[in-house]
């Protein structure tokens, strides 16, 4: 799905001219599950984009149309709630979020569609959010700053999509650099891009084509186990308010008034925000090795520590590790499917490609998807 059919599909069924917006998936190189623990993500956009088609339609109504689902839906702007399509509800839940910034946003027409994959952790949802909240803006002149455009996505998406995602997404789609990689604070939301260049080797996404169920709520847990660790923490040590403000030895001292599931939780989190300060001082000296080494670490700590991997996840950086093309390998996103990140050697991706794909389909008869990934700019207008 590209933008022309895109706006030909708008033209057909709206008859007016739209504008166009392109809104990108991202990756993340490390930093799993730290942005709502006001940590550290080193995240970036990449060349899988959802195109909107917008245009404002003077009707007290809002126009749907989802071109890879083929299916609409018409609301009218003050009878918005909750939908039983899922896909409207993160149209509607960012439109939402624009009026109750006090925006005065009326009626408009949108048809959107791309290439995405949904529910591979490439953060489609979050880029329909900011696509749509960006050509509103653009549309209608609310003069919204990029950052707020973020935050507001990410409102809709805790609100009323009803997952309670930190900002590490919508943050990546809405200020990605081409071939840069971005090193966020999720505190102070200061950032620093960083060049992304791995010399002999390219990085490949894996889809294990499973999501499962368990995804959203399982996210919700972790976010909640988190929350409990910091309570009792702070308990013991005064001004910690986040798992930020902690470290290993802290911790350490403290492990007897912890349950152990969220003591683990915790020094997870806790060691992913030091392996991402690693992996940047890394990338500054080009110690590749070092930088596979992390990756493999981070999988491990969110299989046996964060436990929000899976069978399939793990089958596939099991069996990437065995190659000796890849610098490291490990699932990417909130977990239970989707995709993995992998380094590979760029001469040696076919046969990567080949191996891992015989493996994979043996073990769980599903067929994987690749994706050579390109670091791309984050939301812009297109014609
Ligand atoms: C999802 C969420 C993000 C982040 C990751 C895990 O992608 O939307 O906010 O928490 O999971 O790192």
């Amino acid at each position: 799905m590209n933008s022309s059919e895109i706006k030909n599909k708008f033209i057909e069924l709206f008859e007016s001219e739209p504008i166009i917006v392109k809104a990108p998936g991202r990756i993340n190189l490390i930093g799993e599950h730290t942005d709502y623990n006001d940590g550290f993500v080193l995240p970036a956009a990449i060349n899988k984009n959802i195109y909107f088609a917008v245009q404002k339609n003077n009707l007290n109504q809002i126009r749907l149309f989802a071109e890879n689902l083929n299916d609409s839906l018409n609301i009218s702007i003050d009878k918005i709630e909750k939908n039983s399509k899922e896909w409207a509800n993160y149209l509607l839940g960012s439109y939402l979020e624009i009026v109750k910034a006090g925006f005065d946003v009326q009626g408009f027409d949108c048809v959107f569609g791309g290439d995405i994959p949904l529910g591979a952790g490439l953060s489609s949802s979050a880029a329909i959010e900011c696509g749509l909240i960006f050509g509103l803006n653009e549309l209608y002149q609310l003069n919204i700053s990029n950052l707020q455009i973020a935050k507001l996505a990410q409102k809709a998406e805790n609100n009323f999509v009803g997952v309670k995602c930190g900002i590490m997404d919508q943050f990546a789609i809405v200020h990605g650099e081409e071939s840069k990689v971005i090193r966020l604070d999720c505190r102070t939301l200061e950032y620093t891009s960083h060049s992304f260049d791995l010399k002999n080797y390219i990085p490949i996404l894996i889809n294990t084509n499973v999501k499962h169920s368990l995804a959203s709520s399982e996210y919700n847990t972790r976010r909640k186990e988190c929350e409990a660790g910091v309570e009792i923490i702070q308990k013991y040590v005064p001004n910690v308010s986040s798992l930020r403000d902690i470290t290993l030895n802290d911790i350490e001292k403290l492990k007897k008034y912890f349950d152990p599931i969220i003591y683990k939780r915790c020094t997870f989190v806790i060691e992913e925000n030091q392996r991402v300060n690693q992996f940047c001082e890394d990338l500054n000296k080009n110690d590749l090795l070092r930088i596979g080494e992390l990756i493999y670490e981070s999988h491990k700590g969110l299989r046996d520590k964060y436990e929000v991997s899976c069978k399939e996840l793990d089958i596939l950086v099991d069996e990437a590790m065995n190659m000796d093309c890849i610098l490291g390998s490990r699932m990417m996103g909130g977990g239970f499917g989707g995709c993995t990140l992998n380094l590979v050697k760029r001469d040696s991706v076919d046969i990567f490609k080949e191996n891992i794909s015989k493996i994979y389909t043996n073990k769980t008869n599903i067929k994987p998807d690749f994706y050579t990934v390109e670091i791309t700019k984050g939301l812009e207008i297109i014609n």
